[in-house]
């Protein structure tokens, strides 16, 4: 059986993932798997950190100013490469997700699959699959409901990317979160938002919100045909910053107990082709005690 990819470069890579690969290929049983068929706990050992600057400036950022914008030539180090090669495979998996039925405004531009997650140190843990709740305080349009979206694929909830993503967070949020937080709640979002010619695609149909959670990492994992979507941030009623996310793995981090975030409408360049915009949200907030 070959060796993993040897690792070059800064970042990390998930002996799990590789191991798990090498036992389906060698027809081994594979581990046990959960109502959704994922791995139910996916200890991570780390034999490569990235460098420890390259999460401190990055909570360095979200301190000063409550978030912090990082390129794809900067979020792509912060991948192992053996993530990365794969990516393709993450990114063709929004071409799969079910249409959001409980856009208040009536939309149906909006795409999504859901998942949730428990993060202990370095293991993550996918929990049964349940619905997505906000609160009207956070979400005035489509908050106050239960709401059922269908679960993340198996695959992608336990693809390298994703892993990758998670355990840079958790360094990162667990840098500056205080008092830190030993057990994280994490909710994971594909989102697509379509556009058409005369309806756009709205990203944030709430305006300026807060997620209702404590951290936020949105990752851009797709742009095709689109104009605008620029996210805005804002904190104490003044405006923050503006940028558009336009390149795949472009990442914005949020400190969401201090700032507002919101994106503006996407409309097709070209109105004789389909147009969207492909995202990864993950929020953080501290778990509730595990059970004794
Ligand atoms: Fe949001």
């Amino acid at each position: 059986m070959p060796a993993p990819p040897a690792f070059r470069g800064s970042g990390f890579f998930i002996p799990s993932v590789w191991a798990k690969r090498r036992a389906g290929k060698a027809g081994l049983a594979s581990t046990p798997k959960s109502e959704y068929g994922c791995v139910p706990d996916l200890l991570q050992a780390r034999t490569v950190m990235p460098a420890l600057s390259d999460f401190t400036s990055i909570a360095g950022d979200i301190a000063a100013q409550g978030y912090a914008v990082r390129p794809r030539r900067a979020m792509q180090t912060l991948f192992p490469p053996p993530a990365l090669a794969e990516w393709e495979r993450f990114a063709a998996s929004w071409n799969d997700l079910g249409t959001d039925t409980y856009m208040a405004d009536g939309g149906r531009y909006r795409r999504r699959r859901f998942a949730a997650f428990r993060m202990s140190g370095l293991a993550v843990a996918r929990k049964p699959h349940q619905p997505h709740y906000q609160s009207r305080d956070y979400n005035p349009l489509n908050g106050g409901v239960v709401r059922w979206f269908d679960p993340v694929r198996d695959e992608i909830a336990v693809h390298p990317v994703l892993l990758s993503l998670l355990d840079l967070c958790g360094h990162v949020f667990g840098t500056i979160a205080k008092p830190p937080a030993h057990d994280w709640h994490v909710e994971m979002h594909q989102f697509r938002i379509e556009a058409s010619s005369g309806v756009a695609g709205q990203p944030t149909p709430e305006g300026l919100h807060r997620d209702g959670v404590e951290w936020v990492c949105v990752m851009l994992v797709n742009r095709i045909n689109v104009s605008s979507g620029v996210t805005r941030i804002f904190g104490h009623g003044q405006s923050l910053g503006s940028f558009t996310l336009t390149d795949p793995l472009d990442a914005v981090f949020l400190d969401d107990m201090r700032v507002m975030h919101g994106v503006t409408p996407i409309a097709p360049l070209d109105g004789a082709r389909s147009a969207f915009r492909d995202v990864l949200v993950l929020t953080f907030r501290e778990d509730d005690p595990a059970p004794q």
